[in-house]
């Protein structure tokens, strides 16, 4: 039972970072090579959002593993120095993160294409909200890197 708590938990890992990275980056590119409030580009925001679904849900998979881990081993892993600074950073910058880009990257983006009729070029308020999200991206993404790179070490290392 406990091995699949924690499959689960690495698949929530694996999902929750990779597709949402390879998934910016080749919005960036595509974005960079033409023009940014074109057709073309709009079917690339809409592709993101839906990778950005995947995403969140990816999370509630790691999270949910996480805590399945917990409750099986009585939640003494909770006294783990290493558990201890997981829990912490996932509380201080993933939730953050994670509340305002489930806000501003999913569900305004969506509410306003569906409200935009014209459905095949960027409203106004559709580039205030894209360009809003470009701007969160570019500045969480050094405390991503920072607190993947942290986790990684937590969990391979397991510090006490
Ligand atoms: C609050 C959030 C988290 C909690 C409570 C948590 C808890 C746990 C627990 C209980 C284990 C099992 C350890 C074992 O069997 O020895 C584990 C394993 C692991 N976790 Fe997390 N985790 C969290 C977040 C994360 C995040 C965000 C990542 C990566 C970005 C991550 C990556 C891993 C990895 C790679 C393992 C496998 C380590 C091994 O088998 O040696 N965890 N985690």
């Amino acid at each position: 039972m406990y091995f699949w708590f924690k499959i689960f938990h690495l698949a929530g890992v694996v999902l929750w970072i990779g597709p949402p990275l390879g998934a910016y980056l080749m919005q960036l590119y595509i974005l960079n090579k033409q023009d940014k409030s074109g057709p073309t580009a709009l079917i690339v925001r809409r592709a993101f959002i839906a990778v950005l679904t995947l995403e969140h849900a990816a999370l509630a998979l790691l999270m949910a593993g996480a805590l399945a881990m917990l409750w099986y081993g009585e939640w003494v892993f909770l006294t783990f120095f290493w558990i201890q600074m997981k829990i912490l950073i996932f509380c201080l910058v993933i939730i953050p993160i994670e509340i305002l880009d489930i806000w501003w990257g999913q569900i305004s983006p969506v509410l306003a294409l569906r409200r935009d009729k014209t459905q095949d070029s960027f409203s106004p308020e559709l580039v205030r909200i894209f360009r809003r999200y470009d701007r969160f991206v570019y500045f969480s993404i050094p405390f991503l890197l920072i607190s993947w790179t942290i986790f990684f070490y937590l969990a391979a290392a397991k510090p006490t």
